[in-house]
């Protein structure tokens, strides 16, 4: 049966034209009921509605700002600004030194509250030539995301709609905690979209599938998540994790080279955590992995699926 996300049924949006559409509750509710999941129908048979049965759009955004920004706190637990710092620094550094100065553009696909870009930009950890750019398809997330950067006096920006519909291209995309969304032939089609555009590389962060990552992400949420949904989510997400494996097929699209950095044999099973799939130009993984230094070891490529212990 399929592990579904509560908060990726109460929203929709034309594809199109970005709109918002009418959600209907007894829809959702069928779905997850559908699904085995009563608890999940629970939740959102709790959820305010109009006299149409539709879902109450202001209250699901409330809802869902609410609920990153508690996820937030995990990015913090997690450390997510350092980790991609300790691989994005060296990846923009291949890239000056293939590509010469310039000017550069990170985008973060799916940015939420734009916890990673602003992380980016309060440190200024990439450099004053790599512009920041967060991008979701919710208009209420990233409406925050941009008021929480204004009002840090951050030099960030952030934009409503598709990642791979800028006008402008990205020089490196990323994301976290957003792979496990594409599911299927979604997903190659994912990396197949970034590997088509003028983008050098993307590094995106999920969290890695270990037989205890359920577990360990219902801890993490009881501990640290008020909402239900937050909580439901956030072990659904564990359970929908793809594997090392998995990742390393997907992103192996024509154009790019796919590196996974610290595979789950070199990490602790009892740890709920992220690591990333990284996918770069060929030319860029020798320049890379000399930027990277001796963490370079603790990258695997498309051979990891191939080895003795596959
Ligand atoms: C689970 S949230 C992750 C939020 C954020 N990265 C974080 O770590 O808190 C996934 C987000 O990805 C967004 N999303 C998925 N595909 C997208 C695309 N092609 N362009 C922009 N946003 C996208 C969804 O709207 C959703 O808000």
């Amino acid at each position: 049966m399929p592990v579904l996300e509560i908060s990726d049924l109460i929203t929709a949006v034309d594809p199109q034209s970005g709109h918002r559409l009418p959600v209907s509750r007894a829809e959702v509710i069928r779905l997850l009921d559908e699904a085995g999941d009563a608890r999940a129908a629970r939740i959102v048979a709790g959820l305010p509605t109009d006299r149409d049965g539709l879902l109450d759009p202001d209250a699901v955004d409330r809802l869902l700002v609410s609920v990153h920004a508690e996820l937030q706190r995990l990015s913090e637990e997690l450390r997510i600004g350092e980790r991609l710092v300790h691989l994005l620094g060296p990846l923009f550094q291949a890239i000056r030194a293939t590509s010469g100065p310039g000017r550069y553009r990170l985008v973060d696909v799916g940015c939420g509250l734009g916890y990673a870009v602003r992380w980016l930009a309060a440190t200024n950890a990439l450099g004053p030539d790599v512009e920041l750019v967060g991008v979701d398809l919710d208009a209420a997330l990233v409406t925050e995301a941009g008021r929480l950067a204004r009002a840090e006096g951050l030099d960030c920006h952030f934009v409503h709609g598709n990642a791979f519909d800028l006008p402008e291209a990205a020089t490196v995309y990323i994301s976290t905690g957003v792979l496990h969304h594409f599911r299927g032939p979604a997903l190659s089609e994912f990396f197949r979209s970034q590997a088509a555009s003028p983008a050098q590389a993307f590094c995106h962060f999920d969290i890695a599938a270990t037989r205890l990552a359920p577990v360990g992400a219902w801890i993490f949420h009881l501990a640290r998540m008020r909402h239900p949904l937050g909580r439901h989510d956030g072990v659904a997400s564990a359970r929908r994790a793809h594997s090392d494996e998995t990742l390393l097929r997907a992103a192996a699209v024509p154009g790019i080279t796919p590196l996974l950095y610290e595979p789950r044999g070199a990490a602790n099973p009892f740890c709920t955590t992220l690591r990333p799939i990284i996918g770069v130009r060929p030319h860029l993984e020798d320049p890379f992995r000399r930027s990277l230094g001796r963490a370079a070891r603790r990258l695997v490529g498309p051979d990891y699926l191939t080895g003795p212990t596959r």
